[in-house]
């Protein structure tokens, strides 16, 4: 079944498979123990941990463990609280797992500003530095969108915010294997990465930590990943986790240039037969292989369920709830209209497509919009 929402979550790689599948069988040992198990255990992590640091030019002991992004994010920013900050600076289409943190965060005093973004996703950069204030004490800005893939100028951020001596925090889930990521060349003091969108197992993820007496553990209890993220480690998916890494990063090139051919196959396909086709985002800073693209009077929930009628998997720009088409807040922060906002899919390449899937879900498309 043709799968093209890759920017939702990707499917194991199977070598990752393999290595979890036999460590999940013959390692059992708790890493916390001395003994020859316990160490055996222990070592699997810390090849792991090797592998992630080795992902994002980090040190290995720059990364924690964490069940995900979602994770990685709010123990960053509720750090926060331990470290009296008062104001945060974001963005105004980071993911829930921000976004949503930050509101729960005005209860404790923690007020926040979200820059708004152009109309290719790109942050305005005027309004980030006029927000800068007294009291800001962190800057949250996601590498790139899930939505509509479009890439923050990080580097530039950080650049503004050290001249102030404000940490900054990227959100990069969607990027690792898509672009290069290294910690040092963006400056960033903290990074969240998602094993799950990178052929890895769900529910595991980094986080990356420049200076580890600037954050505070969430999970409280052994003091397991250096004291910052209590809890007996998932061996399996560790290992995985750290193979997935090392793969994505070893195949970058090759991952780009194959998610590209797709994408102008796509494009170009698409453009024949439905030139009315408004592809949303920026067109040159943006991850390969995720296509926003509006369908000018096509709903995208009717579009999604005849699509998968015929086998294939895309999402939507906009969340369904309650057979409502709800327009997606990142397109509405784009200013793109409501009416085009509910036509929208958002369609992801992985690693396993083929051309010829690709002229199959044109040809899908096709009969779709003639009909
Ligand atoms: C940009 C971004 N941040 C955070 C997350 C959350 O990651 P996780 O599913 O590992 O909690 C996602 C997942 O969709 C994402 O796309």
């Amino acid at each position: 079944m043709p799968y093209f929402d890759h920017s939702a979550t990707t499917p194991v790689h199977p070598d990752v498979l393999e290595l979890m599948k036999t460590t999940q069988r013959d390692v059992y040992g708790n890493p916390s123990s001395v003994h020859t198990q316990g160490r055996k255990s222990k070592s699997i992590i810390e090849k792991a941990r090797t592998q992630l640091a080795d992902a994002i030019g980090a040190k290995p002991d720059q990364i924690i463990f964490t069940s995900g992004g979602s994770e990685s994010n709010n123990q960053v920013l509720w750090s926060m609280i331990n470290r009296n900050i008062k104001h945060i600076i974001s963005t105004e289409i980071e993911h829930p797992a921000i976004l949503n943190v930050l509101r729960a965060m005005e209860q404790f005093g923690i007020n926040h500003d979200c820059i708004s973004v152009d109309r290719n996703g790109i942050m305005n950069f005027h309004e980030f530095e006029n927000s800068i204030r007294e009291t800001t004490g962190l800057i949250s800005v996601m590498l790139a969108n899930n939505e509509v893939g479009t890439i923050q100028p990080v580097k530039k951020i950080v650049k503004t915010a050290k001249q102030k001596s404000i940490p900054v925090h990227t959100d990069a889930v969607q990027c690792l294997g898509k672009i290069p990521i290294d910690v040092d060349e963006l400056g960033i003091d903290y990074l969240s990465l998602s094993a799950h969108k990178f052929y890895g197992p769900k529910g595991l993820g980094i986080l990356y930590i420049r200076d580890k007496e600037s954050i505070s553990a969430l999970i409280i209890g052994g003091g397991q990943e250096m004291g910052l993220r209590a809890g007996t480690e998932n061996i399996a998916l560790i290992a995985g986790m750290g193979l997935a890494a090392e793969i994505a990063t070893t195949n970058l090139h090759s991952h780009v240039h194959h998610l590209r051919n797709l994408e102008t196959q796509f494009k170009t396909g698409l453009k024949l037969f439905f030139p009315n086709a408004i592809f949303n985002g920026d067109d040159i800073r943006k991850l390969p292989g995720l296509i926003n693209v509006s369908f000018p009077g096509f709903k995208s929930d009717i579009m999604i369920a005849k699509l998968d009628r015929a086998g294939i998997a895309v999402s939507s720009g906009s969340a369904c709830g309650s057979g409502i088409v709800k327009p997606s807040d990142i397109l509405r922060a784009m200013e793109v209209e409501d009416e085009l906002n509910i036509c929208t899919l958002r369609i992801s390449f992985g690693r396993t497509n083929t051309a010829d899937e690709i002229a199959n879900l044109l040809s899908e498309i096709n009969s779709i919009t003639k009909s």
